[in-house]
Order: C-alpha cells, then structure tokens, then sequence
C-alpha cells in the first residue's frame, strides 16, 4: 500500500463510476455553527478539499455557507454526507435527502458522497434508504452513494435489494487500536473504498508509547504517524479538527512515510472490536437486526 508518491491532491477511484475520492478528507462531527464554517475555512485553506458531514450533525446548513465563502469552485469540492433515519417511505427517505442536498449545495446543487449512516435501522429501513440513495444518484443529486458502519452481512444482504452494488463506500471507525481486519479486506476485495473515521482514536492515545516513538523516530506529532498510517493502509482518514494548527499540522503528512516495521509495528496495537471508541461493526447479520 504505502507510496512515495501521495499527496494532499491524491485520489482513489471509486467502483462503476468515473468519480475520484480525494484520499485526505476533513471531519466535522460536533462542530457546531460559526466553529464548524471557520474550520472548514481553515482547511480549505491548508488544502483540504474533502469534507464529511452528515444529517446528525446538524451542521449541513454551515457546510454549505463554508462553501459559498471559500470562492472555490463547487468542482474542486468533495462533499459528503449521511442520513440516520428512514422516515417510512422510500419518497419520504428521498425528501430528506434531497433536502440535505438542498442545504449544502442549493436547490440545484449536487453533493459528491451520500451515506447510509447506520445499519442499526432494521433491514426495512436500510432497504429504504438505499432505495432513496438510489434514486438521488440516478437524478445526479448524489454523485456517489455508499454506507457506514456496515459489516460484511449488512453489505451481502444489499444484493437482495440493490439496484447499485457494491457501495461505494464503507465508513468504518479505523485506527491501529480499531483495525476491523475482516469487514476492510471485504471491501477491498469488492474495489470499495475504505474510509476511516476518528482516525486520530479522538487524540485519547497521545501517550501511547510504541505511537510516540514512532512518531519521535519521524519528528512528527502522533496524530501525524495516525493520519499516515490511515494513508498508507489505503483508506481515507476524516480527521476532525476545531483548532486552526490542528488543522494544518494534520494535513501536513507528505514529507515522510512510515516505513513497512513501522506499519507492522502500528498494525500489531489492533485490540479488535474492545479497540473502538464508538463503533465497531457486526459482520454476521442477527436473527433481529
Ligand atoms: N460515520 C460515523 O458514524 C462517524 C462517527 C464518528 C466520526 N465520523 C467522522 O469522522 C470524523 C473524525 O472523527 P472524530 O471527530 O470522531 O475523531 P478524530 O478525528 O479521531 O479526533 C478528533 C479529536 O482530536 C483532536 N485533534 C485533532 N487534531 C489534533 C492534533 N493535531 N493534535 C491533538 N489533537 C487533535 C480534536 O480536537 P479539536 O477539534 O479541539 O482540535 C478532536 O477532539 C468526524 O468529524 C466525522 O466527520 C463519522
């Protein structure tokens, strides 16, 4: 996986489409109002060009502003964001979509990425939310669709009911405490792209040991040696930031690469599934799921 050659600007293909994802994206879970356009605008500065949002976040509204106020065009943007709730009917679902949509971009507009947020709808919900999906991708509402926090089960159990498979997407809680081997080689092996969400595990192993030698024998910070790692490992990381530094010292990971001991090294931190801080996923689908 690893490559000398990444960039901030580099890009992973995504299944039965022509749309690229760029591989360093930008989270903004719980960066409410004026926090969540002001660090949008410092990352879009620094050189982000990947943002994921989401309906639960209740910041699309702000995305959007941030959008409008960076001048850049809406094509150089890669905008993503996910829906939690089946609203009952595939038209409802759909409404809500497109009101996301509507949000971010404008009556007219379009988002890059729209997720199914959780599996944890029940298996009519998550049918209705595909099907919603669906049909903004077909209308160019959404120019790719995908999941998150979908194991293998979950996303075997779409080809009963996908018009579109595989997802092009499958974001998952990934970091070397929390490295769901099984669910991230199903998907590599189906082209879907792994991305990684808190893939800095929030900052909670600053003091970790192996990660700070690493990070010493690199003169880096640890939440640098995390983003590599994310890097290297082939997915792409969602780190989140509300504090300007932050913000650009975590985009600032092109100037060394870990070498294949140091992957080894982090990838033997995995703890499974007592590794997640929120989630870590079912890949065998319950009799009630
Ligand atoms: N699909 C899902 O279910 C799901 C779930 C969770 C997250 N996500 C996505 O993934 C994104 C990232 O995940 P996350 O927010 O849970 O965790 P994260 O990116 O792993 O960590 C964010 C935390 O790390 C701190 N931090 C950031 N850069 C740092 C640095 N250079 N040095 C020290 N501390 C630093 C941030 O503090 P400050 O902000 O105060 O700087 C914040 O407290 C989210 O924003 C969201 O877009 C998706």
């Amino acid at each position: 996986m690893t490559s000398p050659k990444l960039t901030i600007t580099s890009t992973l293909p995504l299944p039965n489409t022509p749309v690229t994802i760029p591989r360093l994206g930008f989270g903004v879970f719980e960066s409410p109002g004026t926090q969540c356009v002001s660090s949008i605008l410092a990352a879009l500065s620094a050189g982000y060009r990947h943002i994921d949002t989401a309906q639960f976040y209740e910041n699309e509204t702000e995305v959007g502003l941030a959008i409008q106020q960076s001048g850049l065009p809406r094509s150089s943007l890669f905008i993503t964001t996910k829906i939690d709730i089946a609203q009952g009917t595939v038209e409802k679902t759909y409404q809500s979509c497109l009101e996301s949509v509507r949000k971010i971009d404008g009556e007219r507009g379009y988002v890059d990425l729209f997720l199914v947020h959780t599996a944890d709808v029940g298996r009519e919900g998550r049918r209705e939310i595909w099907a919603a999906l669906e049909r903004l991708y077909e209308e160019g509402k959404a120019r790719a669709i995908g999941v998150s926090n979908y194991g293998v089960g979950h996303v075997e159990e779409m080809k009963g009911y996908a018009r579109v498979w595989p997802p092009m997407v499958n974001q998952n809680e990934l970091h070397p405490w929390c490295q769901q081997r099984e669910i991230v080689a199903y998907c590599q092996k189906h082209g879907i792209v792994n991305q990684a969400y808190s893939p800095l595990a929030k900052n909670t192993k600053a003091d970790d040991p192996t990660l700070n030698k690493i990070a010493g024998n690199n003169n880096v910070a640890t939440t640098q040696v995390l983003i590599r790692y994310a890097l290297q490992k082939g997915w792409t990381p969602l780190p989140k930031s509300v504090t300007p530094e932050r913000i650009v010292q975590n985009a600032d990971v092109y100037g060394f690469e870990l070498t294949t001991e140091e992957m080894d090294i982090l990838d033997g931190l995995d703890q499974g599934a007592s590794g997640a801080l929120l989630e870590a996923v079912s890949n065998e689908l319950e009799e009630d799921d």
